[in-house]
């Protein structure tokens, strides 16, 4: 697909429901009691994998339109063992959380992916699942799966690595165990999980750098409302941040502060950035975000930031790469275990468009040029979030993109392009 600079992005925009928070609803409803009504749900590939997963283990799933669904729960320990595979596909929020709901259950499920799933580590879930009492084997420290429902007991686990995926998988087989399971993080990851859990009635104990759980008897959510994804509203911030003239405003998106630091950075290289009409929406904090295109400085992301922008990584480099000096990234060792090594596509990918953005073993740096990028060939290798990063390059370039493997935008974001064309001033 051929990506042609624009001359502004200009107007106001809503983006589809959070990813995150739609694998969490769609799955703790099929394990709650009764109906669950899931409005704002976010609806792509990867939740489209989650509704089909839960509808393979027994849940019914209304779907009333792109993003209303009704998920009939079949309670905390009644799914039921699938005929075949679950397929998981390209998810790895899929995989992991799943695994520790069904660590619990009674029967045998084996969950496979896409070959992008089946390279990424799994031990790291395997590994406290098992301190529990799971039965969890993967091939290799990999998918595919399989898990073998057991009696679990609770554990202390203190995560190697900041994970919400790995945070979460325990805290859902947690439910399971009798007691309290405990995880410590080294750093904040996003909560969206304990939140859920919070409001289906389990018992959660929220501390700065660890969460409790206690083992449940039944959940009830009723209903969940999910504001807008702000990893889909991460690109066209930065698009209209860096493309001159730009005037945008992403409305209702959510803004937990375990994911906005991609705002805090970009405030400190000079963007003109404002949250308006602050609320909460389904227990989650979200606003509507207005950006204006400034010049930017470069800036060092610190080690201790990156859960809380670890996904917009990519897109920093963007911006920094227009940015008038340098740039770091350090301690994101884990964006080379992302749906690809996103360290080497984004390095790679932005010197082909004439970036100046050096790969180091666990980030990068940037030797910013305030000005447009110049364009070229990019190829997203198959990676919603490098699709995405391409795209918002040849928006900003001089000479466009040739963006290779454009359609992974519907692992996360199926709508994108039409957004980004009804915002485009040519
Ligand atoms: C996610 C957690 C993060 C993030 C991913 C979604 C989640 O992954 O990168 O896109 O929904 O919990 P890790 O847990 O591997 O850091």
């Amino acid at each position: 697909m051929r990506v042609e600079p624009v001359r502004a992005l200009v107007g106001h925009v809503a983006v589809p429901g959070d990813k995150s928070i739609s694998h969490r609803a769609v799955l703790l409803a099929a394990v709650s009691e009764g109906e669950t009504r899931v409005s704002g749900f976010g609806r792509s590939g990867d939740t489209e994998a989650t509704i089909a997963a839960v509808r393979a283990l027994g849940a019914e799933v209304d779907e009333h339109d792109v993003d209303t669904l009704t998920v009939h729960g079949v309670g905390l320990r009644a799914l039921r063992q699938p005929g075949s595979p679950i397929d998981c596909r390209n998810s790895g929020t899929l995989m992991r959380l799943l695994t520790g709901l069904l660590a619990g259950q009674q029967g045998r499920f084996e969950l496979v992916g896409d070959a992008s799933l089946v390279s990424r580590p799994m031990k790291r879930i395997a590994e406290p699942l098992r301190r529990m009492g799971a039965h969890v084997e993967t091939t290799d420290g990999h998918g595919p799966l399989l898990i073998e429902g057991a009696e679990l007991g609770p554990i202390d686990y203190e995560l190697p690595v900041a994970s919400a995926q790995v945070k979460s998988a325990i805290l859902l087989a947690g439910l399971f165990a009798s007691g309290e399971t405990t995880v410590v993080e080294p750093l904040p990851t996003r909560d969206h999980t304990e939140r859920m859990l919070e409001r289906a009635g389990a018992s959660v104990t929220k501390r700065p750098l660890s969460v409790s759980v206690r083992g449940a008897s039944r959940l009830a959510l009723d209903e969940v409302e999910i504001p807008g994804d702000f990893s889909s509203a991460a690109p066209l911030l930065v698009a209209a941040a860096i493309v001159p003239g730009s005037e945008l405003t992403v409305h209702g998106v959510g803004l937990n502060p375990r994911r906005t630091g991609l705002l805090d950075v970009l405030e400190r290289m000079g963007a003109r950035l404002a949250v308006y009409n602050r609320r909460s929406v389904g227990g989650e904090p979200a606003g509507d975000v207005e950006i204006r295109a400034s010049e930017l400085v470069g800036a060092t992301v610190a080690r201790a930031e990156i859960p809380a922008l670890v996904d917009e990584l990519p897109l920093f480099a963007l911006a920094a790469a227009h940015a008038r000096g340098d740039s770091v990234v350090r301690g994101a060792g884990e964006l080379r275990l992302k749906e690809t090594d996103r360290i080497d596509g984004v390095a790679e990918g932005l010197r082909r468009l004439g970036g100046h953005v050096r790969a180091t073993a666990d980030g990068f740096r940037v030797k910013g040029v305030p000005a447009r990028i110049r364009g070229g060939a990019f190829d997203a290798h198959g990676d919603h979030r490098l699709a995405m990063l391409g795209a918002v390059a040849g928006i900003s370039s001089i000479e466009g993109v040739e963006l290779e493997g454009a359609d992974a935008v519907a692992t996360s974001f199926p709508g994108f392009f039409q957004v980004l064309e009804q915002l485009s001033a040519v």
